[in-house]
């Protein structure tokens, strides 16, 4: 295990540890999210569980979690999921993994939303971050134009399409300044179905450096 994944474990555990009996539990994407998946599956807790992508909840089931449908679940207690980025205020750019959309349906479900993440992801500035847009793919073209003005430049990830069937186009380059504004402006665009800018969802992060966990709350 290398040390970034050491960390990634033990912001895993860390937040794992805040999980409860009789909690319904948000089970984010990515490799960090895998672990906290494995940390609750471990501890035999009596919980039940969502998942915000088919991976995860492929992961969830095989290590014996109940997984439930979202589409029958109105709230979440606690949900548990990595970033791509994430600054000292608790936003946070995510969708590397593509689940940006669920994520963020699932984060905002919850009553807490936990991030978990090595320390490689924490950001000074999330702009130096590519920003994922998951897009109807009917629209690709037309929405592309629109991000233009946005970026330094997007590009569309080839052959992917997330678990909603939709495309997915990474930005580069975008300003910071006022991220309330792109999230805003994005969400604007017809076609535009999500976007991994996290600005208000996130209550709390564990974060690990060589060993150390921090915590951050809102
Ligand atoms: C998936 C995500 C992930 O949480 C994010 O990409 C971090 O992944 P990892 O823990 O593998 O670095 O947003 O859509």
């Amino acid at each position: 295990m290398t040390d970034r994944d050491a960390d990634k474990r033990l912001a895993a555990d860390a937040a794992v540890r805040e999980i409860r009996d009789d909690m319904l539990v948000g089970l984010g994407t990515g490799s960090t999210a895998a672990y906290a998946i494995a940390a609750l599956a471990e501890r035999r807790l009596r919980i039940e569980t969502v998942a915000t992508s088919e991976a995860s909840a492929a992961l969830a089931r095989s290590l014996g979690l109940i997984v439930r449908d979202f589409a029958d679940v109105a709230r979440v207690d606690v949900a548990i999921d990595g970033a791509d980025a994430i600054d000292g205020v608790l936003r946070a750019v995510k969708g590397a993994g593509g689940a940006m959309l669920r994520e963020k349906v699932v984060a905002t479900a919850a009553d807490r939303m936990i991030v978990i993440a090595d320390g490689s992801k924490r950001a000074e500035r999330l702009g130096a971050t590519k920003l994922p847009i998951e897009i109807l793919p009917f629209a690709r073209r037309f929405v592309i134009d629109r991000l233009a003005p946005w970026f330094v430049h997007c590009e569309e990830r080839p052959d992917y399409r997330t678990d909603n069937g939709h495309i997915v186009v990474d930005g580069y380059g975008w300003d910071d300044g006022a991220p309330e504004a792109l999230a805003s402006a994005l969400m604007a665009i017809p076609g535009v179905v999500g976007h991994g800018l996290f600005l208000t969802e996130i209550d709390a992060a564990y974060i690990a450096d060589n060993g150390i966990v921090t915590r951050l709350e809102r």
